[in-house]
């Protein structure tokens, strides 16, 4: 799998993604997105310097998205789906690996924040498998949640830019 920026032609697929109806039940938001709706907030994340949007793929073909959301005190919060026909293969956890190597290497964030329903064992499981740890339970968006946390390694990688 190759990891990359994600670019306004990417607005399908994602708009895709998000309404699949495995991927959509496993949400905070179980709500189908209107394609209006959509194109705005994709629009305004791409825009967003504090979002980092990324397409993980094989083959040219979007396997899933991994996204993060850097937040005060160099910390991010990750998001991340992937197309139901790969679920249960290892893609989730190698793009949740290679989206966080990504963010390191290019921001100054520090760690990365997962909050997963206590329901979707396939993504504790992924997320596990990527090397967060830390698990603790929170309140998250009126649900209680896990919240699992990866830290940069200390492994003298210089960050190159500001998130
Ligand atoms: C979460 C998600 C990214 C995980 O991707 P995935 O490719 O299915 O996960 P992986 O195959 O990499 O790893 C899942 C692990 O959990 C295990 N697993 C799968 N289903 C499981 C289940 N029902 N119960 C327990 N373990 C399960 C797998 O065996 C695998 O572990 P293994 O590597 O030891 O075999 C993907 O399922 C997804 O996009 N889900 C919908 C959106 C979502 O939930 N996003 C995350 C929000 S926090």
């Amino acid at each position: 799998m190759k990891i990359r920026r994600a670019v306004t032609d990417d607005m399908i697929d994602f708009f895709e993604l998000r309404n699949a109806e495995e991927v959509r039940k496993l949400a905070f938001n179980t709500d189908i997105i209107d394609l209006k709706t959509h194109k705005t907030w994709f629009t305004n994340q791409l825009n967003d310097p504090k979002s980092i949007m990324l397409v993980g793929e094989d083959r040219n073909t979007m396997v899933g998205q991994v996204r993060f959301t850097c937040l005060e005190g160099n910390s991010a919060e990750i998001h991340t789906a992937i197309f139901p026909e790969f679920f249960g293969q290892g893609s989730g956890q190698k793009i949740i690996r290679m989206g966080c190597q990504y963010l390191f290497a290019n921001t100054t964030v520090e760690e990365v924040i997962a909050h997963i329903l206590m329901t979707n064992t396939r993504s504790k499981h992924a997320f596990l498998k990527a090397g967060f740890g830390n698990e603790t339970i929170v309140a998250f968006k009126g649900t209680e949640c896990y919240r699992m946390v990866l830290r940069r390694k200390d492994d003298g990688d210089e960050p190159d830019k500001n998130c």
